[in-house]
């Protein structure tokens, strides 16, 4: 069986694509190295001793997906491609609603036009907005978005929702991440984030290196236990499991839509003090004020994949500051 992994070779796409690759599944990528780099690629192909056909372009090129759907048969695409940065997608929102509305509108018109019609999409906890209750069950409500990025998510959802309406030939697949931390266990794939990182574990990475010199709390007066805000901070792994996994089960046509988390919440000090624990030394912070748009606490309930795909996620905090370190240290510069 042949997959298209758009984005294959950024943080969440390399790593399924390892999985995929030890499945015995046959990987096509596509990937304008916008925010990744083609060493993710051969680092894979290390990791798995296996080759990936790999076309270096946009999606939003739809002269390329002809090429691509012509010279291969895909049976099934995973689709990561697109931009993630919230703050970014505040100030670029033209190129945000371009990047990921055209491209995944460009790539379900070659993707109809060429028979294929399954696609499992990278989608968002943060189409959640801010929580009614916790946890989030798929039931949960959607929508109130906060910035583009999160939007777009939320919009690509209900187009690929449309789809199906339009035509119940098609299989869509609705994964909504909580938040991916960690690293492949040979240490030589990892996020790679330009610049400083946003997101709260490559920056306390970047602080363990000597590269930043402390850790921002955004805010300890939330109503969570310690004050500080709460997520379901997920390995990387057993998210990119969880593709393989609905990709195995998932045999009818339909709407599935899946939260993938492990339906535990850890607080950032919880996070601090689980690396620290990892990288063997303190890791220095001081306590700031809250970040704009930020909501206390976002933890899933699972239970939906486990009894649907027979997915759960099988790794803990310390295995993903573990794993994060590993990488990090093996590699101070990312892919550069
Ligand atoms: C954010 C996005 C989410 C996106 C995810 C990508 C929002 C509302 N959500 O999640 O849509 O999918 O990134 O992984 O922006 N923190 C600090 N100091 C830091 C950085 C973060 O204290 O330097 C705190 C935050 O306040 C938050 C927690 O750490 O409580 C996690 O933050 P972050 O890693 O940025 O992820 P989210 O904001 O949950």
């Amino acid at each position: 069986m042949k997959i298209l992994v758009t984005g294959g070779a950024g943080y969440i796409g390399s790593h399924t694509c390892v999985e995929l690759l030890e499945k015995g599944y046959e990987v096509v990528v596509i990937d304008n190295f916008d925010n990744s780099s083609p060493k993710a690629i051969s680092r894979v192909q290390q990791i798995t001793g296996k080759k990936i056909d790999l076309y270096k372009g946009d999606l939003r090129n739809g002269k390329l997906l002809d090429k691509i759907f012509t010279e291969h048969k895909i049976d099934w695409v995973i689709h990561f491609a697109g931009l993630k940065a919230v703050g970014e997608s505040c100030v670029k929102p033209i190129e945000y609603y371009d990047n990921n509305l055209y491209g995944t509108l460009v790539l379900t018109d070659k993707m109809r036009k060429y028979g294929c019609k399954k696609i499992v999409f990278s989608s968002s906890a943060t189409v959640y907005g801010d929580p009614e209750s916790l946890p989030l069950t798929e039931q949960s409500k959607t929508g109130g978005t906060t910035n583009p990025y999160g939007t777009s998510k939320y919009f690509q959802e209900i187009m690929l929702n449309d789809i199906y309406k339009s035509d119940n030939e098609w299989t869509v697949v609705l994964l909504r991440y909580f938040n991916p931390v960690g690293a492949h266990e040979s240490g030589l794939i990892g996020e790679d984030p330009q610049g400083i990182p946003n997101n709260l574990t490559p920056y306390i990475a970047k602080v363990a290196i000597g590269a930043l010199k402390e850790v921002g709390v955004f805010g300890n007066d939330y109503d969570t236990p310690d004050g500080t805000g709460v997520r379901d901070y997920i390995h990387v792994v057993d998210l990119a499991k969880g593709h393989v996994a609905a990709i195995d089960k998932i045999s009818k046509s339909g709407v599935y839509t899946y939260n993938l988390g492990t339906g535990i919440g850890y607080s950032v000090l919880d996070v601090i003090n689980a690396f620290s624990k990892a990288c063997g030394k303190q890791i220095p912070y001081s306590i700031k004020p809250r970040r704009a748009g930020d909501i206390a606490a976002c933890y899933a309930d699972a239970s939906k994949a486990k009894k649907e795909i027979g997915w759960e996620a099988k790794l803990g905090i310390d295995d993903m500051c573990a794993s994060l370190w590993n990488w990090q240290s093996k590699n101070p510069k990312g892919y550069n």
